[in-house]
């Protein structure tokens, strides 16, 4: 499966975000965290982003909804131009219904599991989704150090999909650095988002680059 390098813009510099995005130009994907002060204990922004960043980059947006009442608003992060919307186990109501109308739009449906949250009641309805987002830190800020902890759920569901013969990516968020990627990648994920590592580093250029290399070892 390929590697995919999803940065994400949440510590970019929001005041440049056409030039935040330029920088990224070498990545797969643009991760756009969309936080709403309830599910997490942090506010970011919300539509009006992912249609300025359609506007000014030709990157794909990776939309990831830590919002409560996923079901009413991730059509809507579609609709607006986002090409991925991930919503979290624990927000959603209906993950099947909202899945297919998110697919049914033409959009990749997303389901993202908090780092204490399991994959049991999800194993019969992987099929539904597109990509399922592991957190490696608890959702809500950037630079938190990485959950190794949760390597052993990624292995499982790198089984359980080879096993279906699905081609469900596995998206790994939080912490993912130099440092922990290789963790990351050896346990089966193949979509790295990464915050701090990109934007911190001096070239976030050649940081989408590093990460794509030590990922591929
Ligand atoms: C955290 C967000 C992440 C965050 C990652 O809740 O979902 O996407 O930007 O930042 P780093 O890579 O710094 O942990
Ligand atoms: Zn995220």
């Amino acid at each position: 499966m390929s590697i995919l390098i999803s940065p994400s813009i949440l510590n970019s510099d929001i005041g440049n975000l056409a030039g935040e995005l330029d920088k990224i130009s070498g990545a797969d994907w643009a991760h756009v965290d969309v936080m709403d002060n309830h599910f997490v204990p942090n506010l970011t922004w919300g539509l009006p982003v992912i249609e300025a960043a359609k506007k000014y980059s030709s990157i794909p947006i990776d939309a990831h909804l830590m919002i409560e009442d996923p079901d009413r608003w991730a059509p809507a992060y579609i609709e607006a131009g986002a090409a991925s919307a991930t919503f979290h186990a624990e927000a959603v109501k209906a993950p099947i219904r909202l899945a297919r109308e998110i697919r049914g739009m033409g959009g990749r449906a997303g389901l993202a599991l908090s780092p204490a949250t399991q994959i049991d009641n999800y194993i019969d309805i992987l099929d539904e989704f597109d990509m399922v987002l592991c957190m490696t830190v608890e959702p809500g800020f950037g630079g938190q150090p990485f959950l190794s902890s949760v390597m052993p759920k990624v292995e499982r569901l790198r089984e359980l999909i080879d096993k279906k013969g699905l081609e469900t990516w596995i998206q790994v968020d939080g912490g993912v650095s130099a440092d922990t990627i290789a963790q990351a990648a050896e346990a089966g994920a193949n979509n790295f988002v990464a915050g701090s590592a990109v934007y911190k580093a001096e070239d976030a250029t050649q940081a989408v680059t590093d990460l794509r290399e030590l990922a591929r070892k």
